[in-house]
């Protein structure tokens, strides 16, 4: 049987795929152009296009499991709904949704395609709910880091267990394999909670040079994120999850049961990666 990997070149779907192929399962990896790394099989799909949705089943008629990443919209369900059934048609029995911490079910852009998965009958899911990925330092907040030493936020002196990719798929992996799941709503944290202060000291003992954390309000956050390149839509969303940080959501996370703790710890990650804030 096979598993499909949507967001196949994503930051999760494309190690996801690999450690996949390396455990000795057949893997098929989706994306807009329809490339994947040499030994593995690639399919064209794009959930803006309907007429792609086929397209897996038609690669591989052996698919029984999906791994599903969004696109990035605020209404997920009405794009996403005709292909998970589409694919309960085609007798997929277990879809596994990268969600986030801050997107519960019962609320709005992924959480509303968990509560669709857990309504569907005759078939498993499991929904990954990760805090904030290390790997935003190596996207979000680059510029900032390599222009300007800094990384601006309106998270204040809240704290959050940043969770590195490798854990996250980690946990996708045992959700995608394990004969039966236990938890179907599972949140993915790293084993340190931690400010945005205490991250920024992390990276000026890792790169030798000053590196602050600029407290801004909501407002300005989301203006520089818009100068940064992204949509209006999301970065006025990001300073509002900056809120949520700020208010102690993040570190509440941390007190509740269902959760799977990753092994990575941030200096770590830095240290791995600090070639990426090397200035030329
Ligand atoms: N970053 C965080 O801190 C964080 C925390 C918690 C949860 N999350 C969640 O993680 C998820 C992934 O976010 P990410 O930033 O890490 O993205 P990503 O997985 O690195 O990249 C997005 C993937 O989606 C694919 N994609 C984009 N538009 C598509 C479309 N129209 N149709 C089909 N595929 C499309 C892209 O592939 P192609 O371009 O090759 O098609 C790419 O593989 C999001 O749902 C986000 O909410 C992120």
């Amino acid at each position: 049987m096979t598993i499909l990997i949507t967001g196949g070149t994503g930051k999760t779907g494309a190690p996801l795929a690999q450690k996949i192929h390396d455990a000795g399962h057949s893997v098929l990896v989706a994306s807009r152009s329809g490339s994947a790394p040499e030994h593995l099989k690639g399919v064209k799909f794009d959930w803006n296009d309907p007429s792609t949705f086929e397209n897996p089943f038609n690669a591989d008629p052996n698919i029984d499991k999906i791994y599903l990443i969004c696109p990035p919209v605020s209404d997920r369900l009405t794009p996403m709904k005709p292909f998970i059934d589409l694919a309960v048609a085609k007798s997929v029995k277990r879809f596994v949704l990268l969600s986030a911490t801050v997107t519960p079910p019962g609320g709005g852009f992924t959480g509303e395609v968990h509560d669709y998965l857990a309504g569907l009958e005759g078939v498993e899911y499991g929904v990954l709910r990760p805090s904030w990925f290390s790997e935003n330092f190596k996207s979000l907040w680059l510029r900032g880091i390599l222009n300007d030493n800094e990384i601006v936020t309106a998270t204040q002196d809240g704290k959050l267990p940043f969770v590195a990719v490798a854990d996250i798929v980690d946990a996708a992996f045992n959700l995608l394999t394990t004969p039966e799941i236990e938890n179907p709503d599972l949140l993915v944290i790293g084993p340190d909670l931690l400010s945005y202060d205490q991250a920024a000291e992390i990276l000026s003992a890792a790169l030798g040079r000053k590196i602050s954390h600029r407290k801004v309000t909501v407002a300005e956050a989301t203006e520089i994120r818009k100068g940064y390149g992204l949509p209006a839509e999301i970065a006025g969303f990001l300073g509002h999850l900056d809120d949520t940080v700020a208010q102690g959501n993040e570190e509440k996370v941390v007190e509740e049961n269902n959760k799977y703790v990753g092994k990575v710890r941030l200096a770590d990650w830095v240290e791995e990666n600090k070639a990426a804030w090397q200035k030329v």
